[in-house]
């Protein structure tokens, strides 16, 4: 049995979903542990990342578990985890590691997910990705609105991967025998580096729209961060984007190498969502 955390999110559906498909049971854990949207065959789990407690009875008869970072409760339930006869640990970590600095609250609470991984006696494997092209997604009350989208950091180009692609991944981690994977943290990205407005001119051929892309300027982007996030993960992706201590443009061959084909392209991406985007939504 498989274990998949965050089972409704961009990523941990597509660890369910990749996971399904090989046939290996998979029980998707949640906080509301809803059953709706799951491949056939999956379990739904309810618990909470932050307490452990509520996540014990999900842990039986699991072998291998996909674990978000950054949650409250990870040391303990790494430690019922092994308690409970789990052998290893797929942990969704972030490119920001290498070289990263434990300062940044991004990092910082990446770093630690990490070494709880690293101390919980399972074997373990890190997933290191790079942005994500489902964070396009905080786009989608623009363009349902009008034909503009404005975003920050406009001349940040990151080679932006697919969810779906490291679903793939993590299946084939998950399911693999003791060995190849293990130890391992495995840098992913997608199949080429884009700016903003790289992403804007894409969505507009596959939505058959004159779409428009303004970056916002540093000011106007801070004042954007600091209405939906705490003041230390602003400064963090200043640090990342703007003082450029983080680089996503490198194209990484981990998807191929791992899965045998190819990463996802925006372009795929962007023709899966595009109910996402509709003003008639
Ligand atoms: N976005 C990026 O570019 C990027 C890059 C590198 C790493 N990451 C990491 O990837 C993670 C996952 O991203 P995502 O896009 O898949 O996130 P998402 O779509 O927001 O999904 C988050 C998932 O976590 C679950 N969840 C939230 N709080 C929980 C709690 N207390 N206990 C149990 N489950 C909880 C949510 O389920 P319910 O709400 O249904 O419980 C949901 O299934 C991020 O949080 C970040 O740490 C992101």
């Amino acid at each position: 049995m498989i274990l998949v955390t965050g089972a409704t999110g961009n990523v941990g559906a597509q660890v369910v979903r990749a996971v399904a498909a090989t046939g290996a049971p998979v029980r998707a854990l949640s906080r509301a542990g809803s059953p709706e949207g799951l491949p056939p065959g999956a379990q739904a789990a309810a618990g909470d990342l932050n307490r452990p407690e509520s996540v014990r009875s999900a842990l039986t008869g699991v072998d291998a578990l996909f674990l978000l970072p950054g949650y409250g409760g990870q040391r303990q339930i790494l430690a019922d985890a092994r308690e409970a006869g789990v052998r290893r640990v797929v942990l969704l970590s972030s490119g920001s590691i290498p070289g990263g600095e434990r300062t940044n609250a991004v990092t910082g609470y990446m770093m630690e997910s990490e070494d709880a991984a690293r101390d919980s006696g399972l074997a373990w494997t890190f997933l290191r990705p790079c942005a994500f092209m489902s964070n396009t997604l905080e786009w989608a009350d623009q363009l349902r609105k009008g034909d503009v989208v404005r975003a920050a950091f406009p001349e940040v180009r990151a080679a932006v991967l697919d969810p779906y692609d490291i679903g793939e991944v993590a299946a084939r981690v998950l399911l693999a025998p003791p060995g190849p994977y293990d130890g391992r943290a495995l840098a992913l990205s997608g199949p080429v580096a884009l700016t903003p407005a790289d992403r804007v001119r894409i969505l507009a051929e596959v939505l058959g729209r004159p779409l428009r892309f303004e970056g916002l300027t540093n000011e106007e982007a801070r004042a954007d961060f600091a209405a939906r996030m705490p003041e230390a993960y602003v400064d963090a992706f200043f640090r990342f984007y703007v003082d450029g201590t983080l680089d996503e443009s490198p194209v990484r061959d981990t998807v191929e190498k791992v899965t045998g084909r190819a990463p996802r392209t925006f372009e795929q991406w962007a023709q899966e969502h595009v109910h996402a985007f509709d003003p008639a939504a």
